[in-house]
């Protein structure tokens, strides 16, 4: 279908990048797939909406810009807790991930529920086939509970606004009427490339490190699904076997925030996360900014 309107071919995406198809939303809304998330999971958790007590979204983009996500989904879902977005680009769910742990820690709350929804084909270029051919829509979410899973985290940030960008135009006033059009999202792929490739080793290097750990000690490594080629170049820098580092993007593309949880939920379902397991989370995404998370994995029946 790409090829019918771009000057592109399945070889040249399915060589360059692993991806083989990606789900675009049409008739459904990010809204709706939120929810589906987000209900999935609550559901999973076997936790009613009173018991959660916070919501937080990861989302870089949608047609709201206030309310936030949160606020959308938070009455549909029947909760009544405090909510808000968290805009971490493609890294969002990582981050969200270490201010749940710290608001577990800090404050006086016991569940957070974690919503990464993103709907990147609408901010693409459709006329540009460097970009446009690499995203998926997709939502996922993760009910987070006081315990003792997370061992550490590692965010970055630095400014590379040049590499990656997506621009919204905002209303002119009296005193300020210079008009700057949206903008679709610009990549410069090759420093991007570069960019993840790099902060995600240091990332995972300096997690191990810190924590006394090798390559050796992870059982997985769940790696944001940007590209098969950056995923490759990780593995081989941590020299481990393939079978640590679980990919779906051939399935769904680059999600965005969304991609890490949507792994998460597919290992989870097909029994592949076992009670115990320890887990490399790293992401990276537009800023630049970047995010690594190890942790045992439980997951809890109520
Ligand atoms: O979530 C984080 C966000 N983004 C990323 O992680 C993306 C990181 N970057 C990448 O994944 C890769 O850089 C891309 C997949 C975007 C591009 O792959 P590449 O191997 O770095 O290709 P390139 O940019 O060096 O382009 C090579 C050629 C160029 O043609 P010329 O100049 O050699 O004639 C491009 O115009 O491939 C061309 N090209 C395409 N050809 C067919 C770029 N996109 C396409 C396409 N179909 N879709």
């Amino acid at each position: 279908m790409l090829a019918g309107f771009l000057d592109t071919s399945d070889e040249w995406i399915v060589t360059r990048t692993g991806i083989h198809t990606r789900r675009l939303l049409s008739g459904e809304t990010l809204r709706e797939l939120a929810l589906k998330a987000a209900r999935a999971a609550m559901d999973a958790s076997g936790l009613r909406p009173q018991d959660i007590d916070y919501l937080i979204c990861s989302n870089v983009a949608n047609s709201y810009v206030s309310p936030s996500l949160g606020s959308i989904i938070l009455g549909p879902l029947g909760c009544c807790c405090p909510t808000f977005d968290m805009n971490g680009a493609c890294a969002g769910l990582v981050y969200a991930l270490d201010v749940a742990d710290a608001f577990l820690k800090s404050k006086d709350v016991k569940n957070i529920l974690v919503v990464a929804a993103e709907q990147p084909s609408r901010f693409c270029n459709w006329h540009d086939r460097a970009t446009s051919v690499l995203f998926g829509d997709g939502a996922s979410a993760l009910v987070v509970t006081r315990g003792e899973g997370f061992f550490d985290f590692r965010l970055t940030g630095n400014t590379h606004t040049d590499v990656m960008y997506y621009k919204r135009a905002m209303e002119p006033t009296p005193y300020d009427c210079v008009k700057e059009p949206t903008t679709p999202l610009v990549m410069e792929g090759r420093e991007v490339f570069r960019l993840a490739v790099e902060a995600s080793i240091q990332d995972v290097d300096t997690l191990l490190e810190r924590n006394g750990m090798k390559g050796s000690d992870i059982d997985l490594f769940l790696l944001h699904q940007a590209n098969m080629r950056i995923i490759e170049c990780i593995r081989e820098h941590l020299e481990q076997p393939r079978e640590k580092f679980p990919t779906n993007i051939q399935k769904y593309g680059n999600t965005s925030s969304a991609s890490i949880g949507i792994l998460i939920d597919e290992l989870s379902r097909a029994g592949e996360l076992k009670d115990g397991a320890t887990l490399m989370l790293s992401a990276f995404g537009g800023g630049f900014v970047t995010g690594a998370a190890l942790l045992k994995w439980s997951s809890i029946t109520y």
